[in-house]
């Protein structure tokens, strides 16, 4: 009996030491302090093991990027730092300068990319927190207003939860996301999809100059043609008022995760992964009223409203440009997915 507790008390012994280390860990990991710096090879990882931040060379690319990936699937990059500042020499050095920002050294030492914002804090640092946003802030305040910089307001790609899309009027900041240039190289692509606040404001797809798609225009409540719908996975909040303007959606919690990408060919899409799948699918939402609409698939197009894209060729036709015809699925998809 008196063996049995001894060994009972170890083990609860060891167990809380154990513990107290790894807590020691996961809290170490997932932040950056002053005079801490961390090299490629080296990562944070969140404190719920969802997000890694580190140094990736994409596709066949040499050059090195600061990024965030999913934990679980290092091959899809959320966020990319220096999206158009590669460093060329395969020596990358995250750290926080002595003025404190974050900032990205190459192999001789040169700034390559800076958070670079206008406030500062008397001892910063740097937090990978688990919705996938890379923090700034004072170490004494983890409190979101004293946040001095956070990766949420320089979209990539790609909207996770909780991110905002659009304006703080007050700044000027506005957030939107901007395609890859390609699958070896995350410098902004040809197409930016945001919330445009010049007359009533809309969600606009532009590549280049040129409008590749738009909302109805918000009247105030909705956007008019296309709602901004909740999916089984997300609910979309649209926020307007005098100091912001954007739209952000919340995770339904439970066992699926989201995300919302712009891809290289200008494709709106919305992914899904349940717990415990391997795979990504890209989610497909039923249009409703969008069929009704005159000429809606074009001459000799028929609007299927259970269709993934809805609009087909009648038998005989083929689109007349197929370049087009890709878009019109998607801007069909994202309708329904907002
Ligand atoms: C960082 O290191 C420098 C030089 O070693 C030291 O003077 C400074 O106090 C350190 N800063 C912090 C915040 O630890
Ligand atoms: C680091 O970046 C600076 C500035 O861009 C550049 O002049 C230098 O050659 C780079 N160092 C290496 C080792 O590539
Ligand atoms: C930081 O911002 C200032 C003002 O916007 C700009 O002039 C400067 O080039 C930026 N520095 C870096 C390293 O991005
Ligand atoms: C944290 O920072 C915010 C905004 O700067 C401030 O309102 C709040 O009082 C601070 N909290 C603490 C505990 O210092
Ligand atoms: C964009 O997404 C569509 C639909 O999944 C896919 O067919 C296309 O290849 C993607 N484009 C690129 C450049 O990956």
């Amino acid at each position: 009996m008196h063996l049995m507790q001894m060994e009972t008390f170890s083990f609860i012994v060891f167990y809380s030491l154990i513990s107290f280390l790894v807590l020691k860990l996961s809290i170490a990991s997932d932040t950056i302090t002053p005079n801490q710096s961390f090299t490629n090879g080296e990562t944070l990882v969140s404190s719920g093991q969802s997000f890694e931040l580190g140094f990736f060379s994409p596709g066949s690319s040499n050059n090195l990027f600061l990024g965030i990936w999913y934990k679980k699937f290092p091959e899809i990059i959320v966020w990319v730092a220096n999206r158009e500042n590669p460093i060329t020499d395969s020596h990358g050095i995250l750290t926080i300068s002595s003025d404190g920002h974050l900032v990205i050294l190459n192999g001789t030492k040169s700034v390559i990319w800076s958070s670079n914002s206008s406030r500062t804090a008397q001892y910063s640092v740097a937090q990978l927190l688990d919705s996938g946003n890379l923090v700034l802030r004072e170490s004494s305040n983890s409190s979101t207003e004293s946040y001095i910089w956070q990766s949420f307001d320089f979209p990539s790609d790609t909207l996770l939860a909780d991110m905002k899309m659009g304006w703080n009027l007050k700044t000027g900041l506005n957030r939107f996301l901007t395609s890859w240039k390609s699958a070896s190289d995350p410098s902004p692509g040809d197409f930016i999809y945001g919330i445009d606040v010049i007359g009533l404001p809309q969600f606009v797809l532009r590549k280049g100059s040129e409008k590749k798609y738009r909302t109805g225009i918000w009247n105030g409540l909705r956007f008019s043609g296309a709602g901004v719908k909740s999916t089984p996975v997300s609910t979309p909040t649209f926020v307007s008022n005098t100091d912001e303007l954007y739209y952000m959606y919340k995770s339904n919690g439970g066992s699926m995760i989201t995300r919302f990408v712009v891809n290289q060919s200008g494709l709106l899409q919305r992914f899904v992964l349940s717990e415990g799948s391997s795979e990504w699918t890209i989610m497909s939402i039923t249009q409703t009223d969008q069929c009704d609409d005159y000429g809606h698939c074009g001459a000799n197009g028929i609007c299927k409203i259970n269709k993934g894209p809805i609009c087909e060729c009648l038998q005989g036709f083929i689109p007349k440009v197929q370049k087009e015809w890709d878009m019109f699925d998607w801007s069909m998809d994202v309708q329904g997915r907002h």
